[in-house]
């Protein structure tokens, strides 16, 4: 069998340990109690890029904590994320952030069902810090332990808020985050099927970079989208995407080298103008906005109906996003479409969408032992 690390090797101490009344004696991994009924309780943990997070759900949906610890403000300063920065965050963070989430939810440990935790997509070592912790965790409790895939996680965190607890399958789902800008077929919960994705940089990317030639703060999406308010999105007219391929495709480092040009005046060779020599600052943040939209949205519907679906769901950090929400919303609804985003807290990293889906990965018999691994991809 493969080592256990301990999430706390070399960087916190005994009494962080205790903080969490670990008993060490290996138990035998028992069968959850209560694997169908509402009752079941699904500690989640996620790692997978610059968010520490967990959170305590029962069913699948009702939520009795959720705690983030964002590393926003220890990446602003690179204008991206750094992995060694946010390994090093997530260990510091990890022990702490589960005891909050317990604390919260106002249960002990042993009330726990399940333990659910990210392996994948993500930063390999910011990865191993949520699974090393889950997988002692489970271990101490003799809990089943449930690996989650990232991006599955954020299509499901779009259908745990379907009104009237309704499940909204089959559906096309739309991932847009800093890392990924994909779209999926979902038959279930646990079945979803990738359909096709960005050829190049992430939506989510795009906007952390824009913002960084415009000389706003790390994360991009909200500080691009907030100068956005104040500009002319019919101001400059920035190259859209458009592929003729029957799958679904986007693309989205052209707009983002055509803002790099746009500021420029046109020379590659000239330096990015610091940010008081941009007259049009916010007129570049409305443009750039509503052309990341509009390439969203129109590949979304396109999608949609040539696979028949009605139901579009709509997750991922991006999916904050103001403009994309009411032109999804309204455009789809045009087109015959029922559109639904996670409430803004749940569209960025969390553990919610981890413990909820776990839920029915746990009743699909989806368990790991206690050789699970982390994987980038
Ligand atoms: O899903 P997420 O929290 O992490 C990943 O799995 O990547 O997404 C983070 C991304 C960042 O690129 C951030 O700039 C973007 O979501 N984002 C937004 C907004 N809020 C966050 N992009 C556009 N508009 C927003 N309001
Ligand atoms: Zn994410």
């Amino acid at each position: 069998m493969r080592a256990i690390l301990l999430p706390c090797a070399g960087r916190l101490g005994a009494a962080d340990l205790r903080s969490f009344d670990l008993d060490t004696s290996p138990r035998i991994p028992r069968s959850p109690s209560r694997p169908e009924g509402p009752g079941s309780l699904l500690l989640g943990i996620e790692s997978s890029c610059d968010e520490t997070a967990a959170a305590v759900v029962r069913g699948g949906r009702e939520t009795l904590s959720s705690v983030v610890h964002s590393q926003a403000s220890l990446h602003a300063v690179h204008g991206g994320v750094v992995p060694e920065i946010a390994g090093r965050s997530h260990l510091e963070q990890i022990l702490p952030v589960v005891d909050e989430a317990l604390k919260r939810a106002g249960i002990e440990l042993d009330a726990i069902d399940a333990i659910a935790v990210t392996t994948k997509p993500g930063l390999i070592g910011s990865l191993l810090v949520g699974v090393s912790a889950a997988k002692t965790l489970a271990w101490t409790r003799g809990l089943p332990l449930v690996p989650v895939h990232h991006i599955e996680a954020h299509v499901y965190a779009a259908a745990m808020e379907a009104p009237d607890g309704e499940r909204p399958y089959p559906c096309l789902a739309l991932v847009v985050s800093g890392g990924h800008t994909a779209i999926y077929r979902a038959r279930s919960e646990t079945e979803i099927e990738w359909l096709g994705a960005t050829l190049d940089d992430a939506a989510g990317e795009a906007f952390d970079k824009v913002a960084h030639l415009l000389g706003l703060p790390y994360p991009g999406g909200p500080s691009v989208s907030r100068l956005a308010e104040s500009g002319d999105a019919e101001a400059i007219r920035f190259p859209r995407y458009r592929h003729g391929g029957t799958e679904p495709a986007f693309s989205f480092s052209g707009i983002k080298t055509a803002v790099l040009y746009h500021l420029r005046g046109q020379d590659a060779l000239a330096p990015t103008p610091p940010p008081e020599e941009i007259p049009d600052r916010a007129d570049v943040a409305a443009s750039f906005e509503s052309t990341v939209v509009d390439v969203l949205v129109e590949e979304t519907i396109r999608t949609a109906r040539a696979e028949g679906l009605s139901t579009v769901l709509v997750a991922g950090g991006v999916a904050c996003n103001r403009r994309l929400r009411k032109e999804m919303n309204e455009r789809g609804g045009r087109a015959g479409l029922r559109v639904l985003f996670p409430s803004p807290a749940y569209c960025t990293d969390n553990a919610v969408m981890i413990a909820g889906l776990g839920f029915h990965l746990l009743r699909a018999g989806r368990t790991a032992g206690l050789d699970l691994d982390a994987s980038p991809r």
